[in-house]
């Protein structure tokens, strides 16, 4: 598959040094040598210092994340063996890395890596926005876009994609994976893995994905960041590992470890999931990294006494780097020349390292190309991939009356409410080196698409300054229809920052009572990070939609979905519950003893929108669902369709979820498993088949605590939209 990458050829600023000494004796220099042996070549050559440096991760350049900001920047090494680099600079790059080649004894490059999770520069939706396409084809470009800006910028490395299955809203960081289906997660990882690695890690315009965060950091105690997970054998297997396990199998080239303490062990000196699992079974062979000073913090969770032990036990457990908080620099030689560590530990992890960096090409195409930012970033192409996928993100929950689109004797618009105008928290948190100059707000959308706008802000995000409730009222009173923006800012989801309830500040609700209050249709627009209490927002609105935080082109998207211009398609991937205290609300539990029992007395049972719900301007009838045979056999194929007819006049895309439920098996299942999706465009009035071949090794099957997979004859049942069948295995 190819995601439109132009080629960059950079192969007069790529020779340097390196390609002069190819004729030399050092196998490790010679691009035509097998990768291994260039890695064993340049192994049996380094000093143990030099070994320490490859093992060692520091920062460069300025400072994007918040929570981190307490790590000075130091004076680099030329034998460092990778920076954290935030600078946006490739002169700044070519220096640094010139430093690497020709002032470090053997040349070895630096590998630079960076969060760039939803975009580098053009930034897209927030992943969990992402999975709500159910396109993966344009996860995959988006990330492809974000690499070759990285790339033409000096980052040969993202810390992405985050494939931690969502289990609490509250939880900040599920605004950064892909909802709360391990299925979707892993079709979604393994999308962005190919769009951020290409067909060739060394292309200039391929960059290493890292998959994260190592694993089961979404089952942190209440969603409260950093937390102690405890979490089962059977669904780390069943739930936190698939997605893993896919992308490792789809070639990502890089892992990082995650911060929380697995059931008593802590993830990053977990020799289990790193060594057994991850390495042992699928075979891994890239490089593991720790996330951001998880090797010192295992002292903090109890794990190690001090530095040294904190070292001993990441190493061993098979964390190949360490980010930036020095325990292996400062330990590993200790822990070696005094015989506690063997040697060829660390020799295991520098060779993974060194692995990556032959992939990526680095030895042969250390420089970059000194390219203006108008020819890096932002281009034509990636702004309007970023449009066209923030459109495809977009939930529509509501639409009383088809309010929406709007129609053109409904052009005078009260736009209204603390997201209106906004810039900044439109882009989401983790917005690489994204400008919030650059974003298109949802204002300028509107007016740039011809509706005539009346802007009033009226309210603030939070606090209680009601002043500019009247006049919002009036505005709205003299409108055709009142578009009122509400939401979270930027910082409200993300790393380090929970919220102990989902709902939005008493102010923005108020002042939607007060502008509703006016008389006129009203459509809200909720910009979140993560799902929200939406009842009494839905209460008052005669349309809402989700968008999420929608990135750079965010504003323009709007505009083309109120508009009409694009009809709305996306699906919730993760369940909107009633409020906070309903959780964990999470569509794929296992069935309870008593289903119609056990609620909470003081609410009710149901959440306000569930997983896979989503409203098109199109009507979608699903017709009889049809299975080739009653019965199949473990080796056999069975083949079930669905026709979906789209029964309005205008066209539209439709998702079709198909879920299996296994009713009875030697560990229960989930209610019901998504094992298959597929979105198409269904012409007006047309009728598309759906169409799900079902291999029972692949989607009748499932991991039991100790990581062997079962596959259980009995009855089966099978679901897409509101029809069932049910069918045996055999
Ligand atoms: C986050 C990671 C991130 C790393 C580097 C950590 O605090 O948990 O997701 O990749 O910082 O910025």
């Amino acid at each position: 598959m190819s995601y439109g990458k132009s080629v960059i050829f950079l192969s007069v600023l790529a020779c340097g040094i390196l390609a002069v000494s190819c004729a030399g004796t050092d196998v490790y220099k010679d691009p035509s040598a097998p990768v291994e042996k260039r890695v064993e070549d340049l192994l049996s050559k380094m000093t143990l210092e030099e070994k320490i440096y490859q093992v060692t991760q520091w920062t460069y350049g300025k400072n994007m994340n918040a929570n981190n900001v307490e790590t000075s920047m130091k004076e680099v090494s030329p034998m460092i063996g990778s920076l954290l680099y935030r600078s946006t600079s490739p002169e700044y790059y070519n220096m640094i890395q010139h430093k690497a080649v020709e002032e470090s004894r053997l040349g070895i490059p630096i590998l630079c890596g960076f969060d760039a999770i939803h975009g580098y520069k053009t930034i897209f939706p927030i992943p969990l926005a992402q999975s709500c396409s159910w396109n993966p084809d344009m996860v995959a470009r988006s990330c492809a876009v974000a690499a070759e800006e990285c790339r033409l910028s000096g980052v040969h490395w993202t810390f992405s994609p985050v494939l931690d299955v969502a289990r609490d809203s509250r939880w900040g960081r599920v605004s950064e994976g892909y909802g709360e289906d391990p299925y979707l997660t892993s079709e979604m990882g393994v999308a962005a893995v190919r769009g951020y690695q290409g067909e060739d890690l060394s292309d200039t315009t391929s960059i290493a994905a890292c998959l994260k965060h190592f694993v089961g950091y979404s089952w942190s105690q209440g969603g409260r960041d950093y937390q102690y997970t405890e979490i089962s054998d059977q669904t780390l297997w069943d739930t936190a590992l698939p997605p893993f396990e896919a992308a490792v199998k789809a070639g990502a080239a890089t892992v990082m470890s995650a911060f929380n303490d697995i059931s008593g062990v802590p993830a990053s000196a977990n020799s289990y999931t790193m060594n057994e699992v991850l390495r042992g079974k699928w075979g891994f062979d890239g490089l593991v990294v720790s996330d951001w000073g998880a090797v010192v913090q295992l002292m903090s969770q109890g794990a190690a006494a001090d530095t040294t032990e904190a070292c001993m036990k990441a190493i061993t457990a098979g964390l190949d780097m360490d980010m930036v908080d020095d325990v292996y620099l400062t330990s590993l030689d200790s822990l070696i020349t005094s015989g506690q560590l063997d040697e060829s530990v660390l020799d295991e992890a520098v060779r993974r390292i060194l692995r990556v960096k032959f992939r990526l090409g680095l030895f042969e195409k250390p420089y970059i190309a000194e390219l203006p930012e108008s020819e890096r970033f932002l281009l034509e192409d990636s702004r309007k991939l970023a449009r066209a996928f923030a459109a495809e993100t977009f939930v529509l929950l509501k639409n009383e009356g088809d309010i929406l689109p709007l129609s053109s004797d409904r052009r005078t618009v009260a736009l209204l409410g603390p997201m209106a105008d906004n810039r900044e928290d439109l882009m989401g948190s983790w917005n690489g080196q994204g400008d919030a100059g650059d974003v298109v707000t949802i204002r300028e959308g509107l007016e740039a698409s011809g509706m005539s706008v009346k802007y009033f802000g009226g309210c603030p995000f939070d606090g209680d300054d009601r002043s500019g409730f009247t006049r919002a009222k009036a505005i709205a009173a003299g409108s055709d229809v009142v578009v009122v923006c509400l939401g979270e800012k930027k910082g409200w989801s993300g790393e380090n920052a929970s919220r102990a309830g989902i709902s939005l500040p008493r102010i923005q609700l108020d002042f939607l009572r007060t502008v509703a209050s006016a008389g006129k249709p009203v459509v809200v627009l909720v910009s979140s990070g993560r799902p929200v209490e939406m009842e009494e927002i839905a209460r008052h609105a005669d349309a809402l939609v989700e968008i999420w935080q929608p990135g750079t082109e965010g504003g323009n998207a709007v505009a083309d979905v109120l508009s009409g211009l694009v009809n709305p398609s996306g699906k919730l991937t993760m369940t909107f519950p009633l409020c906070s205290e309903q959780q964990p609300s999470f569509y794929n539990q296992r069935p309870s003893a008593r289903p119609f029992m056990g609620h909470y007395q003081d609410i009710s049972k149901k959440p306000v929108y569930e997983f896979g719900y989503g409203l098109s301007y199109s009507d979608f009838e699903y017709g009889e669902l049809r299975i080739d045979h009653e019965s199949v056999a473990t080796d056999g194929r069975l083949t079930a369709e669905i026709d979906v007819t789209n029964v309005s006049d205008t066209d539209g895309q439709e998702t079709v979820l198909w879920f299996i439920q296994d009713p009875v098996a030697s560990v229960t299942r989930p209610v019901k498993e998504l094992r298959h999706f597929e979105k198409r465009l269904i012409r007006a009035g047309q009728t598309e088949t759906f169409r799900f071949e079902i291999e029972p090794q692949k989607h009748l099957s499932y991991y039991d605590g100790d990581g062997v997979r079962h596959l259980e004859a009995g009855d089966f049942r099978l679901m897409a939209g509101p029809r069932k069948v049910s069918f045996a295995l055999l």
